[in-house]
């Protein structure tokens, strides 16, 4: 998906609103709000950063299983003059194979209940990194937004680290998985342009 040159998108606010453990603990003024759902380590929280320009408001770590909570970030976004206020929400990773058994199904359980019944949930941002094809999580979360009515939109992270003339092999390979073209796939990694990255969220807030 290209950039349109007419979109001219500014972050005038971004705040950290809370932490929540569980879906309760979660604000409940329904804002319309785009989760970034993925594997642990696959860059959840620093695309989250890249795209609303602050380096380190959502904690990184090159070490897997960082964010352990949904984090909601409450931010209002220039469209074309217009203002808007969205929710972004930063999920914990699935898939760390250091967690125990039971953390690990807490956090599939906490993904599967938040999909199903978050009211201003508006559409996922599901991430994976361009060099791995999805597993069954990944293609799990896919069957879960079919099921549940909410949009999935693949993003393919560290773009970066494969060779560009790679990069159109791997979104094949990776959208073949999802029974999607490779068209239908962002690509995001440190060195790329992150509009397209907006673009979409600004469609799935309709
Ligand atoms: P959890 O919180 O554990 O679920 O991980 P996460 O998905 O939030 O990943 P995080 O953003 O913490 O990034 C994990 C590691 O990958 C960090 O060392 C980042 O610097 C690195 N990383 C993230 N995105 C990119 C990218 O686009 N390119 C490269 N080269 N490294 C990246
Ligand atoms: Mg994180």
């Amino acid at each position: 998906m290209n950039n349109t040159p007419e979109t001219h998108i500014q972050i005038l606010q971004v705040e950290h609103l809370c932490s929540a453990p569980t879906l309760e603990a979660m604000p409940q003024e329904g804002i319309p709000e785009v989760a970034f759902v993925g594997r642990s380590n696959v860059g959840k929280s620093s695309l989250f950063n890249r795209i609303t320009g602050r380096k380190n408001l959502a904690h990184t770590s090159s070490v897997p299983g960082k964010t352990q909570s949904f984090h909601s970030y409450e931010v209002t976004a220039r469209v074309n003059g217009e203002d808007h206020l969205l929710h972004l929400i930063d999920l914990p990773g699935f898939g760390y194979a250091k967690f125990s058994k039971k953390k690990r199904e807490y956090i599939s359980r906490l993904t599967v209940e938040y999909m199903s019944s978050r009211e201003p949930l508006k559409g996922i941002l599901l991430l994976n990194d361009i060099r791995r094809d999805p597993a069954e999580d990944e293609l799990a979360i896919q069957a879960l937004g079919f099921e549940y009515g909410i949009p999935v939109c693949i993003v393919a992270t560290k773009a970066d680290k494969v060779k560009r003339n790679d990069v159109k092999k791997r979104l094949k390979a990776i959208a073949d998985k999802y029974h999607l073209q490779a068209d239908d796939i962002i690509i995001s990694g440190e060195k790329y342009q992150h509009d397209p990255v907006w673009q979409q969220i600004l469609m799935l807030l309709g």
